[in-house]
């Protein structure tokens, strides 16, 4: 970050909503103290491009908190957004992309008590679901294609929406969190209840299902993972995978899982695949077991026989996410085994759409970061 200028601090007082743009074109970097640069979906066919502006700085109202984001990190998600194959009915142009960020607090509005100058500290996904269950305000609340989004300089956010980051995790390790590592989190401990021993299936080796091999791993459980690619499959043995399976070369590679836990069956699955996936990963699926219904990496629209819970007493659970509560408990884990996140590659702002490009190839495991 270059330096700056700090006296945009006395201009404290209104809110991100109402910033202004005050350029379009594409920047090479801010030029004011009192403008940031940030991107933003902007209109292009069908879809969106990534359009970096440079706008007003925000300015932190009573309770807010201004942060100075420092890294965030790519959902599929996020990529769907810009080919507006999520919510396509859902205006994005305008909005700030991706869900997930960390970064440094650089000044806080009146009446804040949580944070202070200098704290580190992430953005959580959805900024109003704070404990408890879900609400339709609360889900209503997820950041990404809209004010709440991070890829920005500085954002501005109600101090409710953000947590403090493990004090291990350097800004960018901290940034994979918001979005994949607690959908793994909250499939595999809150709902799975996953014990030692447990054996642990993950579909493919993108962000949430690193994360569930990592976890699993910690937590002395046996997980087994599977890819597309071989070379993929050799690089997870170092993060603990139990045993792997290719899914491309083996189009029953739910029996291959099977035989792995030895007849068992997975105690628990992350499936993010969908259509593809979720009915083999059933019949991969031990007595008790517990499926999290994450993802559609080959579409929505799977059904789940009920005779394929029902006689051997298995759970399937929807997973979207979670809760400010269950980022805190997230990081303790985080914390207490000293995890740190995969990432594969890290690209500088001005290379936002190449990050995107880079998930578009598939060529990566674990997380895809950008850091400003
Ligand atoms: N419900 C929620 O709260 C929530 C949260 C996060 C993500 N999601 C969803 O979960 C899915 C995964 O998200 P992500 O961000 O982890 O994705 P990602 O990081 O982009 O993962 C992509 C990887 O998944 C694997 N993959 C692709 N198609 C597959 C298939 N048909 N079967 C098995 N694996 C496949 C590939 O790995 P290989 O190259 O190794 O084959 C690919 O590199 C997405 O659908 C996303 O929208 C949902």
């Amino acid at each position: 970050m270059k330096a700056r200028n700090t006296s945009w601090l006395r201009f404290a007082v209104t809110s991100f909503c109402s910033m202004a743009l005050v350029a379009v074109a594409k920047p090479a970097s801010s030029q004011h103290a009192d403008t940031i640069r940030q991107y933003q979906f902007e209109q292009a066919g069908s879809g969106y491009r990534l359009a970096l502006k440079e706008v007003t700085r925000p300015t932190a109202g009573a309770g807010d908190v201004l942060v100075r984001v420092k890294a965030v990190s790519l959902n599929r998600r996020d990529f769907y957004m810009l080919n507006r194959d999520y919510n396509p009915d859902d205006g994005m142009a305008g909005g700030i992309p991706l869900s997930d960020g960390a970064g440094e607090v650089i000044a806080v509005g009146q009446n804040v008590t949580r944070f202070k100058v200098g704290d580190r500290v992430a953005g959580i996904f959805f900024e109003s679901w704070i404990e408890g269950p879900p609400s339709a305000e609360s889900l209503a609340s997820d950041r990404g294609g809209n004010p709440g989004g991070m890829l920005s300089e500085v954002i501005v956010t109600h101090e409710n929406g953000l947590v403090p980051i493990p004090q291990h995790l350097t800004y960018e390790e901290a940034a994979t969190l918001p979005c994949a590592a607690l959908t793994a989190w909250v499939g595999l401990f809150k709902r799975g209840r996953l014990e030692p021993g447990q054996f642990v299936l993950l579909e493919g080796t993108g962000g949430v299902s690193l994360f569930g091999l990592i976890f699993a791993a910690a937590a002395g459980a046996k997980p087994i993972i599977t890819s597309s690619r071989d070379e993929k499959l050799e690089r997870v043995k170092a993060f603990g995978a139990f045993g792997t399976a290719n899914y491309r070369t083996n189009s029953d590679w739910q029996l291959e899982v099977r035989d792995l836990t030895g007849g068992h069956g997975v105690d628990q699955v992350l499936d993010v695949g969908g259509r593809d996936t979720l009915g083999k990963a059933l019949e991969a699926l031990a007595y008790g077991g517990h499926v999290a219904l994450i993802g559609g990496l080959s579409g929505y629209g799977s059904d789940i026989p009920t005779d394929s819970l029902m006689w051997i007493n298995a759970t399937a659970s929807g997973v979207y996410v979670g809760s400010r509560e269950d980022f805190e408990a997230m990081n303790a884990f985080i914390s207490e085994h000293q995890i740190h996140p995969h990432i594969d590659r890290v690209f500088e702002f001005g290379q936002a759409q190449e990050a995107f490009d880079y998930m578009q190839s598939g060529g990566f495991i674990g997380k895809i970061v950008i850091r400003l």
